[in-house]
């Protein structure tokens, strides 16, 4: 038995090749007792493969993995004391709620009284208890995903997983449910790992993000550190809507410090200032919702050739002055139609500014 750190998960150095090709590699994993991590990133990048190796339901090429502080890396399904609910929640047709939700633990011999009382509490947590007896053709989407859940709720695992649970409801039932998934998990407190590649869900449930591309992790941490300060160019871009700003520039001596300069572009930029080498290239990335309307400041001048108001806020997009075919993207308060084919002057946070190395694509500013 090898015992970890972490009581939650551990993937150490895990590989997994289907034939020649290796579809997640060297992956290096933690998850605290009680978390709830996302994985985030495009289809096939290898996420459900993660999943289903920790659920053993596919083995590793190499590596191990550990569930409460037990190797469980050649351990079946059974044994790692997990459920998963798929995005294809299958429910038996011909058995109620009830029965569904108890399948597993009368399988598993459990006392009646028992497994009464665990469907009863679960139940209870996802509201379902007037559907006890119903069969699943007499239920909503929403209801059956709850019952799903309900399933792995009853079996009291130590670790929950989901692959994609919501993927299959409509927009308005799927924010619903996510909502319900926020509240389950801070009422029973489970370590939890999610995968998805819709990245509201990832931003609103978890308390780490782990963002895949290719079978490669390219950044681990908290909704507000991925968001904030994006670990290269991939997660940069990969992360928020509408999407960061990659300005080119080069590194110049201003007046007051280094600046980031390009045909109407001059930016101060706290966080990395002293890393950065006079006339060297570097990307500025820069949130629209950083940027705001600046009379006199000319950091960012913007020719806006499109403007589309939100409600709340007004999304404006346009080229930088001097680089026709440029794209910039600001988003400022209230209704700014006004603004619609005029010159705009923006400012933007210096702290929010990230400053990324063109050749390794890192982000300088972490
Ligand atoms: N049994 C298999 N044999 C061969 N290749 C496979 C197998 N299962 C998955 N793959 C490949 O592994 C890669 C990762 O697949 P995976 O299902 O993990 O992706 P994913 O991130 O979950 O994508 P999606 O968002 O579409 O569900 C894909 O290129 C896929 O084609
Ligand atoms: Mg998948």
């Amino acid at each position: 038995m090898n015992q970890t750190a972490s009581a939650g998960l551990s993937l150490r150095g895990v590989v997994k090749r289907f034939g020649d090709v290796a579809v997640v590699q060297e992956l290096d994993l933690e998850v605290e007792q009680g978390e709830f991590v996302v994985l985030l990133g495009e289809s096939g990048c290898g996420k459900s493969t993660t999943l289903r190796m920790i659920a053993g339901l596919e083995s590793v090429t190499e590596g191990s993995i550990s569930i409460g502080g037990r190797d469980v890396t050649h351990a079946g399904p059974v044994q790692r004391d997990i459920a998963m609910v798929f995005q294809n929640y299958a429910l038996y047709p011909h058995m109620d709620v009830a029965q569904n939700m108890s399948f597993a633990l009368r399988l598993a011999g459990q006392p009646k009284a028992e497994i009464d009382r665990r469907v009863q509490d679960a139940a209870r947590i996802l509201n379902i208890t007037p559907l006890l007896s119903r069969k699943p053709r007499e239920l909503s989407g929403g209801q059956r995903q709850r019952v799903a859940i309900g399933r792995c709720i009853v079996r009291e695992p130590k670790l929950f997983l989901f692959d994609e649970p919501l993927s299959n409801l409509d927009a308005k039932l799927r924010g619903h449910m996510r909502t319900e998934l926020a509240v389950l998990h801070e009422r029973l407190g489970k370590t939890t790992v999610y995968v998805t590649h819709d990245q509201v869900e990832a931003m609103t449930l978890a308390s780490r993000i782990v963002i895949f591309d290719k079978g490669r992790i390219q950044q681990v941490g908290t909704p507000s550190e991925v968001f904030n300060r994006p670990a290269n160019l991939f997660v940069a871009g990969f992360i928020g809507s509408p999407g960061m700003n990659f300005i080119q520039c080069h590194a110049a001596q201003g007046p007051a410090g280094v600046v980031l300069q390009a045909e109407g572009v001059s930016l101060s930029v706290l966080p990395a200032m002293g890393t950065l080498k006079i006339g060297k290239d570097y990307v500025a990335g820069v949130r629209p919702q950083a940027l705001r309307l600046a009379e006199g400041a000319s950091q960012l001048v913007l020719q806006v050739d499109v403007v589309e108001y939100l409600g709340t806020e007004t999304v404006l997009v346009g080229q930088l002055a001097g680089q026709p075919g440029s794209r910039i993207t600001a988003v400022v308060p209230g209704d700014r139609h006004d603004l619609l084919h005029t010159r705009v002057e923006l400012q933007a946070d210096p702290s929010r500014i990230n400053v990324f190395d063109p050749q390794s694509q890192r982000n300088l500013c972490l």
